[in-house]
């Protein structure tokens, strides 16, 4: 697998692919590889012939006092487990390339990115639109697969590619869990031993109010109780806990619309997020 720092090789890359009459899938990543971004890039060759991975840690998305710096980085492993689960090109460019000189835009999808992590992280979404929108028009890709454990970005990405009429198709994939049910997350080696033993309370607390909920349970009450119990398993601080409408992410309040419930809670140094469906 051939790797490609600029944006006009990635675009010869891809035309010449077209010209073989191939349909191209894109996987944007930010690289620190595990079970769930392989999954994306083996569910992108399913809905297509070639698929380029991209690999840029990007700094739009990560306020001063986050882990830019510390984010984990190792590209020849990276590419090697690319190649494995069958991409066909490597775009890794450098920060430059991305955002050279007098770089000024933004895109911003108001609304759904000041919710949740958007209170939270403000910066977050903004810094995730504008790369993922100049990725997408880079590589003009027929489908780009992005992971369900980050829902929300999920669903800012799937409406700016409808806002700016991005043809490429925005394919979610199901979150890859470890086997006591923790979301597979690069940000899972900031935990400690002991942190992981209480980190998989995360996904047991939000399952536990999915059923709840189907059962007509009320979401309020049992979210507050779900942050209780991420306190008393271990969690320092609970940023949200909720259930909301699968797509607008406004509180749910038509039972039959589908749910998700939503939650973000720091254990140790990490921040995890985690969702399941209602
Ligand atoms: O989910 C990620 O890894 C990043 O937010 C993304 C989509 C690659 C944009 O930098």
């Amino acid at each position: 697998m051939d790797t490609v720092r600029t944006i006009a090789d990635l675009r010869d890359r891809v035309a010449a692919w077209r010209t073989g009459g191939h349909r191209v899938g894109l996987v944007p990543t930010m690289g620190g590889l595990h079970e769930g971004h392989l999954s994306l890039v083996r569910l992108a060759r399913e809905r297509a012939d070639r698929v380029v991975a991209t690999l840029f840690v990007n700094p739009g998305q990560f306020a001063p006092n986050e882990d830019f710096d510390a984010y984990p980085r190792d590209e020849a492993a990276d590419k090697s487990m690319f190649a494995d689960a069958g991409a066909g090109l490597l775009f890794a460019p450098e920060i430059a390339e991305i955002y050279p000189d007098g770089h000024t835009t933004k895109v911003e999808v108001q609304g759904l990115s000041q919710i949740l992590e958007g209170e939270f992280r403000p910066h977050f979404f903004i810094g995730v639109a504008t790369v993922v929108s100049k990725l997408l028009i880079q590589a003009m890709a027929d489908v780009a697969v992005f992971g369900e454990k980050d829902y929300q970005q999920l669903q800012v990405i799937t409406r700016m590619a409808r806002d700016l009429d991005i043809p490429t198709e925005i394919v979610g994939a199901p979150t890859v869990r470890e086997a006591d049910g923790l979301a597979m997350s690069s940000r899972n080696q900031y935990l400690s031993e002991a942190e992981r033993a209480q980190a998989p309370a995360l996904h047991a607390t939000i399952t536990g109010i999915a059923a709840a909920v189907a059962e007509g349970g009320d979401p309020d009450a049992l979210c507050r109780e779900g942050a209780a119990k991420l306190e008393a398993a271990g969690f320092r601080q609970v940023d949200y806990v909720t259930v909301r409408d699968a797509e607008t992410l406004a509180p749910l309040e038509d039972a039959g619309r589908p749910g998700r419930v939503l939650a973000a809670a720091w254990l140790g140094k990490a921040r995890l997020i985690d969702n399941v469906a209602v």
